[in-house]
């Protein structure tokens, strides 16, 4: 995001991360595997946490990371400088002076091109957030065991849901409840701090620490898109090019709830408009598949393309299906901008490239989420070896329990035991038929004996390797 706006941040490669509030390190444990020439330190304030991380760090042997158990208040400038700060999930749940202090950190321990990531809530979709939890905050007044609170708090949830004569606003508001983890509820809308803030408030309470406004995390969240010409065109008038302006206005058009917002150090001459020409020196990736195959990228017909998610996008332009039929192909892979423009090409049944058009295109593809930009290239490979290696951090958690990470740095689900047992065995030195006695073995331990065919292996180990989970 840095590089769209013109900016130059440290490499990645060689970076120093600090991270306030890390809780487990789950941020940065797997950088630190996939960036080894990259140094972290996380801090926060509770033990547990900070405990299982740091089992986590020592079971990997990873010595370029660490995890302190202190109050992000005594951060001072002997911790040194850092490419980039991450604070997330703790401004708008921490009281007035530490959330103070966390942008003070980010004002002093930034080095001159640094980049801070700090995540907040936001009014004014937050006003609607607020009325539910005042709710809940009477509904578990004088309660202090977490466990009684939630259940207090679902017994009005599911009060409200039961009534039949709800206001819209308020139907949308439990419905959203519902569809939230305990722990969230827990931690989000029964935390005895929550405090939104406008982003005009947010970006001024930057400008004091000397930091100014890059942009989201999430490109798509700079979005313009979706606006009539003409609510586009009052937007501009009203901002009159302040990019601040902008953003909070934007807000209230979208009711916006939730930031993840990116600062550098002041001062910064950032453009009004991301730079198509920085795409150039990216990488593209896209999870969009055709919906039918054998689509003719050079023609005037019509294409469709379907998200994980369902959503779909249809278009007839011929560089739009070249690039999708091509970044389809390679998910969750990218490619590099250069090999993708020949590859375009050739599909375009070897028309010359205007790789102009195609940044800009790529460019407007990730304004509306459908495609991701990335720095560096992926870390995971999608060929399976003859001994394949799954990522060091998922065959640890693996054998733990269900959730674990990705070399995407995502979270993934592994249903059944079969499967996580395939990836704790999956070190590299296991070849096909040392999996599958291995597996025999496993399945025979639970009273499930049988063979195991190996297509059935090939298939999941495939699978695997799309969850980006084999190590390159
Ligand atoms: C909502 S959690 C977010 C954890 C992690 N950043 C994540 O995104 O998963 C907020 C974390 O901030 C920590 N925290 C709160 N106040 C703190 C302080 N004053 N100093 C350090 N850490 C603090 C909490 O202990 C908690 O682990």
């Amino acid at each position: 995001m840095a590089r769209l706006f013109g900016l130059q941040p440290p490499a990645l490669e060689t970076c120093r991360i600090l991270e306030l509030g890390c809780g487990d390190g789950s941020h940065l444990i797997p950088i630190a595997l996939t960036l080894p020439g990259s140094r972290s330190v996380g801090v926060d304030l509770a033990r547990a946490p900070v405990e299982a991380g740091r089992k986590i760090i020592s079971g990997l042997h990873l010595g370029n990371v660490v995890l302190h158990q202190l109050d992000l208040r005594k951060v001072d400038e002997s911790f040194g400088q850092f490419d980039y700060i991450i604070a997330h999930g703790l401004y708008s749940w921490a009281p007035p002076e530490t959330r103070d202090r966390l942008l003070a950190i980010c004002g002093t321990n930034l080095a001159p091109d640094g980049i801070a990531f700090v995540s907040y809530n936001t009014y004014p979709g937050c006003h609607m957030r607020d009325m539910m939890r005042q709710m809940l905050l009477y509904q578990t007044r004088g309660l202090s065991d977490p466990e009684l609170k939630l259940k207090h708090a679902y017994a009005l949830i599911n009060f409200l849901a039961s009534s039949a004569a709800k206001p819209p606003a308020l139907a949308e508001e439990v419905e959203s409840l519902q569809s939230r983890s305990a722990s969230a509820l827990f931690h989000d809308d029964l935390a005895e701090t929550n405090q939104p803030v406008y982003f005009h408030q947010f970006a001024e309470h930057a400008g004091r620490h000397g930091l100014e406004y890059v942009g989201e995390a999430e490109f798509k969240a700079l979005l313009h898109g979706g606006l009539s010409d003409e609510t586009a065109r009052t937007l501009k008038l009203v901002s009159g090019g302040d990019r601040i302006q902008e953003q909070q206005y934007l807000d209230f058009l979208r009711c916006r709830r939730f930031r993840q917002t990116l600062l550098c150090r002041r001062p910064a001459a950032l453009p009004e408009r991301p730079d198509a020409g920085a795409v150039m020196h990216l990488r593209a990736a896209s999870s969009l598949q055709p919906v039918s195959d054998g689509a003719d990228a050079a023609s005037d017909a019509e294409a469709e393309f379907r998200s994980p998610a369902g959503h779909t996008l249809k278009t007839n332009l011929p560089l739009a299906k070249a690039v999708l039929f091509s970044l389809s192909g390679r998910w969750p892979a990218s490619v590099a901008f250069g090999d993708l423009a020949a590859e375009v090409a050739l599909r375009l049944a070897g028309a010359p490239g205007d790789t102009v058009a195609l940044a800009e295109l790529l460019l407007r593809l990730s304004l509306s989420g459908v495609v991701e930009l990335h720095a560096l290239p992926p870390s995971f490979t999608l060929e399976v070896s003859a001994r394949p290696r799954a990522f060091r951090l998922a065959r640890l958690q693996a054998a733990q329990g269900r959730s674990v990470t990705t070399l995407r740095h995502t979270t993934v689900d592994l249903e059944d035991d079969l499967s996580r047992w395939m990836v704790s065995l999956l070190d590299g030195t296991k070849n096909r038929r040392e999996l599958q006695h291995g597996l025999e073995a496993f399945a025979a331990g639970r009273d499930r004996p049988g063979a195991v065919r190996a297509e059935e292996l090939e298939r999941n180990l495939h699978s695997m390797a799309r969850l980006a989970l084999l190590e390159a």
